[in-house]
């Protein structure tokens, strides 16, 4: 090895047969779906001769509130577009190939809940529009380091499917569940195929891809933790069992960890052997941490209502 690759340009190019393979898998596994398809327009009105007022909603607060995030970190895709464009596009192939499919498919998401919440007035027009606006100019960046950008894409899929999967059932609405469901599986699919991309490059370089799967674990965020009130939107999520650390400890981390098989790994250097002991003395105190949440939230409802 010569002089260091920070950027693992010579790591991306090494491994895109194997990635053209998984675009190929991914594009015989993606059945194309229609938004329209999904949305109930004959309950649709002018807003100009009957403006939105909150008792139109339908929905109980905590599922609005789930939607608004999930609609407006799916509405940022082009922030997301940008960073995974400078991660991973090395020249015209199979990477580019995969930024622009994903990008096309995560479009369709914004458009199909957005439609939906805009026909059955499950949304203040104004507030949305604000937000998305307020959410698109404050931008979104993340470090630029593709192996690090694979581990979040990987957990970040993953976690966006559940939330979307939740979010749907939650509603109580299955027109709602429907669409969800549908866009939990476009997820799904790329949480497939960022997983099995790290998986790749895992088999070539173990030491720096642990380091990145480290320090993604330890730092995780939603990509929706720059929307304005996101705090108090994340707590109620949390509430309501759509979002929240047991969920994120037992479907999300736990399930990635294993399938990479990170505690079996060898041919470690010493750095990510240490960083490897951390990760796991983090997740025990995830886990710590997710019970007794469930324990006080178990409390608070046992409590007789003053
Ligand atoms: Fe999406
Ligand atoms: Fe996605």
């Amino acid at each position: 090895m010569g002089t260091v690759d920070t950027n693992y340009v010579g790591l991306l190019t090494e491994i895109e047969p194997q990635i053209a393979k998984l675009v190929d898998r991914h594009t015989s596994l993606a059945k194309a779906w229609f938004p329209h398809d999904y949305i109930p327009y004959s309950k649709g009105r002018d807003f100009d001769r009957d403006p939105w007022a909150p008792a139109q909603a339908t929905l109980s607060e905590a599922s609005q509130v789930a939607f608004h995030v999930n609609l407006l970190t799916e509405d940022n895709l082009p922030s997301y577009h940008r960073l995974i464009h400078a991660m991973f596009d090395k020249g015209d192939g199979a990477w580019r190939h995969w930024i622009h499919q994903w990008t096309a498919e995560e479009g369709r998401h914004a458009i199909v809940i957005r439609d939906y919440l805009m026909v059955t007035r499950n949304i203040d027009p104004i507030a949305l529009e604000r937000g998305r606006m307020q959410t698109m100019t404050r931008g979104y960046e993340r470090p630029d380091c593709p192996l690090r950008g694979l581990a979040y894409t990987s957990f970040q899929e993953l976690a966006t499917r559940v939330s979307h999967l939740n979010t749907g059932k939650s509603s109580g609405d299955p027109v709602a569940e429907r669409l969800m469901t549908r866009v939990a599986q476009d997820e799904n699919l790329h949480m497939v195929f960022y997983r099995d991309a790290l998986g790749i490059a895992f088999e070539v370089d173990p030491s720096a891809v642990m380091k990145a799967i480290v320090a993604e674990v330890i730092g995780f965020q939603m990509p929706g933790a720059g929307i304005s009130g996101f705090g108090h939107m994340a707590n109620i999520m949390a509430a309501n069992g759509i979002y929240n650390m047991r969920i994120h400890h037992d479907e999300i981390v736990a399930p990635l960890l294993r399938f990479w098989k990170v505690y079996d790994r060898t041919g470690l250097d010493d750095e990510a052997q240490a960083a490897r002991d951390k990760l796991a003395s983090f997740v025990a105190r995830l886990d710590r941490a997710a019970t007794k949440l469930d324990e006080r939230a178990r409390l608070a409802l046992q409590k007789p209502a003053a």
